[in-house]
């Protein structure tokens, strides 16, 4: 799609701007007429140019960086200044998606200004506002960073970088009174000035409760179709990994096999001597070969 496509529009739902801007995703409410967000994770230029170029809404350098292509375990070894290191690789592609900038573990944990300089650091890389894990306890970091005048997207629900408090990767608020918990923290944070909510492993009818209680929109993942909009790992979807995945993946290719089949072909025609190719290869002009071939036969 080209980088200027518009998505549907109707009068309480304008035309996506050329450059998508947090205002435009602010104003996406599905029951309001707007069609579903579409947001995807990349991490450098090529992974942000397909994203630009398939039309997605939002990019985001998700810290699951540590996992997909890092190599840990978890996201909480992912450091600010890794992230930093990413964003700025997606942001030199300048996609026309809005860039979202992960905040990792324990970079606004601290204190408001560790918060807001940790923050910073991502906007300075190239992104156009952050997102941050956690419902209530989160407000003052919230309100420090929208007073800083940097967007800020929150996140509910199964939260990765509380997996040890969690007991692990689980599904959330389960129980009518967690459920309820959740709504709480939607409205909080929406009321806080968060200008979008990413809602992860939680059942379908809570996102929907959350997504019919708060006017900001709501963006899933593992929470079922009543969002509006939906977020995948980038290495998930495209089946670049080869771990089982999550209940709520859908993979649409297969490039982890296709990655391998390609490498293997090419690793049997380096062996056999099919590759380099004499047209994939370069050559002297008859000239010089012939020059050569003639000191070749006086220095012999
Ligand atoms: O880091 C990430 O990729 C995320 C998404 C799963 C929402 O936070």
């Amino acid at each position: 799609m080209a980088p200027d496509a518009t998505t549907a529009t109707t009068p309480s739902s304008p035309a996506r701007p050329p450059r998508v801007t947090v205002p435009w995703v602010r104003s996406r409410k599905v029951r309001d007429g707007a069609e579903r967000l579409v947001m995807v994770t990349a991490y450098d230029a090529p992974g942000a140019r397909v994203a630009h170029d398939a039309g997605v809404d939002m990019i985001l350098v998700g810290d699951s960086l540590a996992m997909v292509v890092l190599g840990h375990p978890d996201t909480l070894s992912v450091t600010i200044d890794e992230m930093a290191h990413h964003v700025r690789a997606v942001a030199r592609a300048m996609p026309a998606p809005l860039v979202v900038g992960d905040l990792p573990w324990m970079s606004y944990h601290v204190s408001r200004e560790d918060t807001v300089r940790n923050a910073a650091q991502l906007i300075r890389a190239g992104a156009e506002c952050v997102k941050l894990e956690g419902g209530r306890k989160r407000l003052p970091m919230v309100e420090a960073l929208v007073d800083a005048e940097i967007p800020v997207m929150g996140h509910l629900g199964l939260t990765p970088q509380s997996m040890h408090s969690m007991g692990g990767f689980r599904v959330q608020a389960r129980q009518s009174e967690a459920a309820l918990a959740l709504v709480a923290d939607a409205k909080a944070l929406a009321h806080a000035g968060c200008f979008a909510i990413v809602l992860e492993g939680v059942p379908d009818e809570v996102a929907r409760m959350v997504t019919s209680a708060i006017d900001v929109p709501t963006i899933g993942i593992g929470a079922g179709p009543g969002c509006d909009g939906q977020v995948l790992v980038y290495h998930d979807l495209l089946g670049l990994e080869d771990r089982t995945p999550a209940k709520f993946v859908r993979r649409y290719a297969d490039l982890k096999a296709e990655s391998v089949a390609a490498v293997s072909a090419y690793a049997a025609d380096v062996r056999s001597g099919a590759f380099p190719a004499r047209s994939e290869s370069y050559h002297l002009d008859a000239e010089q070969s012939e020059a050569l071939s003639l000191y070749g036969s006086t220095t012999g």
